[in-house]
C-alpha cells in the first residue's frame, strides 16, 4: 500500500484505498485489505465520483482541508464514508432528503462518530444551518435541475470565506437537450456570479458519463 499525493488516500496497483474508520465493516460491498495491522477499504471510482475525480485529475486536492465539512446528497453513504474516514478528527455533516436512503446512511453513521446525517432538503439550508454552523468545505452530488443554485445557497449560508467546494454536476439533470459543454459553462458562470471562484473543471468520463466535477473556492 503506497501513499498518494492526496493525504489519507493510498494506492495498490491501480486501485485506491482509504483507512477503514470502522474496521471489519463494509459500506457498499467494497474489498477490505489489512496491511501491518491497518485495515483499508477499496475506493471504487465507478461507485464514487470523488474517487473518479482523483483518478482523472492530476491536481493535488486536499480532501480534508478543514475540521468541518458539509456533504449534500449523501445517499447511502458510499462517498461520505470515505470522506469521513479521510478526516477522522473532523465532522462531516451529511444532508440527504430521501427517507429510503436515509436508514442506510444512519447505519454508516453508527460506526463513525464523525459522520452526522441530516434528513433534510438541501434546497432549504435554513432548516439545518443552525445545527451545522460554518464549514470550510462543501461537497454536493445531487441530481437536480437547480444544482448550481443549491450549491450557492448552501455556500452563502455556511461556507467560510476562502473555503473550498466540489460540485459534481450531472449535466442531464440540468437539461436533456443542451450540449454538455454549454450546461457546464452556464453552471460555472452562475457560481461565479454568486461570488465563488471556479478553480478547475474535470470531466468524470468514463467513470460517470456526462458528469463534471467543478472545483471551487469561496
Ligand atoms: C447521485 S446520489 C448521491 C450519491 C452519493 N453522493 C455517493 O457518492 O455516495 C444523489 C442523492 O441526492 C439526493 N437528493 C436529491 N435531491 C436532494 C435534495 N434536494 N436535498 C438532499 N438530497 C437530495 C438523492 O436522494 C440521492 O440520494
Amino acid at each position: 500500500m503506497e501513499p498518494t499525493a492526496w493525504p489519507g488516500v493510498f494506492r495498490l496497483g491501480r486501485d485506491l484505498f482509504t483507512v477503514n474508520g470502522a474496521p471489519g465493516h463494509r459500506v457498499y460491498g467494497e474489498e477490505l485489505r489489512t496491511e501491518r495491522s491497518t485495515e483499508y477499504r477499496k475506493w471504487d471510482p465507478f461507485r464514487s465520483k470523488l474517487a473518479a475525480l482523483l483518478v482523472k485529475s492530476p491536481r493535488q486536492l486536499d480532501l480534508a482541508p478543514t475540521a468541518r465539512l458539509l456533504y449534500l446528497g449523501g445517499a447511502h453513504g458510499t462517498t461520505a464514508s470515505h470522506l469521513a474516514d479521510l478526516n477522522p478528527d473532523g465532522r462531516l455533516f451529511v444532508v440527504e432528503k430521501s427517507p429510503t436512503a436515509f436508514p442506510t446512511l444512519l447505519e454508516v453513521a453508527r460506526t463513525r462518530d464523525n459522520l452526522l446525517p441530516i434528513l433534510a432538503d438541501a434546497q432549504l439550508p435554513e432548516r439545518y444551518a443552525a445545527d451545522v454552523g460554518p464549514v470550510g468545505f462543501v461537497y454536493q452530488d445531487i441530481a437536480q435541475r437547480a444544482q448550481a443554485r443549491i450549491f450557492l445557497e448552501n455556500s452563502s449560508a455556511l461556507l467560510t470565506p476562502g473555503g473550498r467546494g466540489i460540485l459534481m454536476l450531472k449535466v442531464r439533470s440540468v437539461s436533456q437537450s443542451t450540449p454538455a459543454r454549454r450546461v457546464l459553462n452556464d453552471a460555472c458562470r452562475e457560481l461565479e456570479a454568486g461570488g465563488l471562484r471556479v478553480l478547475e473543471t474535470v470531466d468524470l468520463a468514463p467513470f460517470a458519463r456526462e458528469h463534471h466535477a467543478v472545483i471551487l473556492r469561496g
